[in-house]
């Protein structure tokens, strides 16, 4: 009996253990984007909405491009990510939002426009409000 009661702790903990490694995170809901304490910030925040992008059947990884699939999800600020002040080099916090690759809101949004979509915003002002 003792064993029997044991083996079903094991069965237990094992179904535990592997669902919690293959359950990925959930989107967040809508949210809006502020710079890191203690950044100089000079534009208003920006809405940021997951579900309009899985609608548009953008990757997690198109943004979360170190994610491994699986675990934690990093800010983008994060230290060793961009968490540079300035707006040159990659590793700046401003380059993380407007640089010119497909990781970048306004990277990709241009080549989204120039592919033909009219829903993409690109203008400043589109994502920092006045
Ligand atoms: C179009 C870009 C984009 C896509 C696609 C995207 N995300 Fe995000 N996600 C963001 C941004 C931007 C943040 C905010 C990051 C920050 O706070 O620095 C974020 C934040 C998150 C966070 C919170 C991380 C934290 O800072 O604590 C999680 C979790 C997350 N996303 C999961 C996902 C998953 C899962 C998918 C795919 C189903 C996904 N995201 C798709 C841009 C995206
Ligand atoms: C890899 C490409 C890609 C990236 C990166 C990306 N977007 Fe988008 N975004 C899209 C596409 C595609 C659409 C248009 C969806 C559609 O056609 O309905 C869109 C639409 C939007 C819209 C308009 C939504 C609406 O329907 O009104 C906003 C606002 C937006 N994105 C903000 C952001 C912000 C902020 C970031 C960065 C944190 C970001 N996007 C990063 C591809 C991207
Ligand atoms: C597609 C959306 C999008 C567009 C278009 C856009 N930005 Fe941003 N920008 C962001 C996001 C997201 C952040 C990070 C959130 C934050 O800090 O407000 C950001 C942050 C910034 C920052 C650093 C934070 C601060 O407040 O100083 C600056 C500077 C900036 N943007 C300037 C601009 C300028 C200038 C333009 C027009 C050339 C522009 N942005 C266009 C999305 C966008």
């Amino acid at each position: 009996m003792q064993r029997f009661v044991l083996s079903i702790l094991a069965i237990c903990a094992l179904v535990l253990t592997v669902s919690m490694a293959s359950a990925a995170p959930e989107c967040p809901a809508d949210m809006k984007l502020t710079a890191p304490e203690g950044y100089k910030v000079t534009k208003t925040p920006v809405d940021f909405s997951h579900a309009k992008h899985k609608a548009a059947e953008i990757e997690c990884a198109s943004c979360h491009h170190t994610w491994d699939g699986k675990g934690e999800v990093k800010s983008c600020a994060a230290a060793g990510c961009h968490d540079q002040p300035g707006k040159k080099g990659e590793n700046t916090y401003y380059s993380a939002f407007h640089a010119k690759d497909d990781k970048s809101c306004l990277g990709c949004h241009k080549a989204k426009k120039k592919a033909g979509n009219t829903v993409v915003p690109v203008s400043c002002k589109n994502c920092h409000p006045k």
